[in-house]
């Protein structure tokens, strides 16, 4: 008989999220086991609980999701998680924290649908958070050429380089977009600009976008008023717009909504893996 399906949530914060529990029981887990304000030097523990305690052949039921605000500590995790798993005793991990994999993964994803991503030229602004920082890293494992947005350019030249290390191939360029028309410039030649800046922050005015003649798709992530790119609607979705295909953070939402689901339940099939942003945008095609 199948085990029963247990998702152990580790969650950085101190509540774990409503919102990564409820995902966790739609997407199929018959229980959850939540914990909040996870220290790194718990993980260890919490691991060994969850390999420990079934025969191999049934640790495909128990898996671990990795969560909470902070997503450089949520990358911690997730190595100090993968550290604790023994060589025939693992569970398979996923790490979404902040949403932050999911969201650049379905963002990434819905631009893929409009033009070929081999060799696109395309802008992240924002490109030095979480969010930003994996569009970069996946629109470079695509073949795009990439500018890395930040209002300083040291920053990101850093997130470049740290791609860079991941991916020596990925075409990366750190620009500044401090100014309005520093925004101007890079945008020219751009074919897509994803908005992953923080937020409530408006990155890209309504001016500068029409300006933009060789823009084909703007993606903004941010559903929070002011919208990070002027004039377009956190409900558009593939929405034609001034001659360019248009989606807000809401109608990125719906595939970051099932691709978050598919990711859990991908979790029970088998229980050596480990899904971070690469793993998660790949299940992406599949939906
Ligand atoms: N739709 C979804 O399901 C979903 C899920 C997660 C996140 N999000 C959204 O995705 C976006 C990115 O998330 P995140 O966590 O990566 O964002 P974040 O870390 O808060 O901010 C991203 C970048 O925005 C820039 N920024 C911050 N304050 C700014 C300001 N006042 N003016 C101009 N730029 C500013 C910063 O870059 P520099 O300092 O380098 O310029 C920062 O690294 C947010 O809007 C978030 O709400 C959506």
């Amino acid at each position: 008989m199948d085990k029963k399906k247990i998702l152990i949530q580790l969650d950085s914060d101190a509540q774990p999220s409503a919102f990564d529990r409820v995902v966790a029981i739609d997407a199929g887990a018959d229980e959850l086991f939540s914990y909040g304000h996870v220290l790194l030097d718990q993980i260890r523990g919490l691991v060994h609980g969850a390999i420990f305690t079934r025969k191999p052949s049934n640790l495909k039921s128990t898996a671990i999701f990795i969560g909470g605000s902070d997503v450089a500590l949520g990358e911690k995790m997730l190595a100090e998680a993968t550290k604790s798993l023994l060589p025939f005793l693992k569970v398979s991990v996923m790490l979404d924290s902040n949403g932050a994999n999911t969201t650049a993964a379905a963002a990434v994803r819905v631009a893929g649908k409009h033009l070929p991503l081999k060799d696109a030229k395309a802008l992240v602004l924002g490109g030095t958070g979480p969010v930003g920082q994996r569009v970069a890293r996946l629109l470079a494992l695509e073949g795009a050429g990439v500018c890395v947005g930040s209002r300083q350019v040291a920053r990101a030249e850093l997130v470049c380089r740290e791609i860079a290390k991941r991916s020596p191939s990925a075409k990366l360029t750190p620009v500044a977009t401090a100014t309005a028309d520093d925004v101007a410039a890079a945008l020219a030649g751009q074919s897509i600009v994803v908005a992953a800046g923080a937020a409530g922050v408006v990155l890209l005015s309504k001016a500068t976008r029409l300006a933009a003649k060789d823009l084909k798709i703007v993606i903004d992530l941010n559903a929070v008023p002011p919208l990070g790119i002027d004039g377009i609607d956190v409900m558009d979705k593939a929405a034609a717009k001034d001659g360019i295909i248009a989606y807000g953070a809401i109608g990125v939402g719906d595939l970051k909504m099932k691709l978050h689901r598919a990711a859990i339940a991908k979790l029970f099939e088998r229980n050596d893996q480990i899904l971070d942003a690469e793993e998660i945008y790949a299940l992406s095609a599949s939906l």
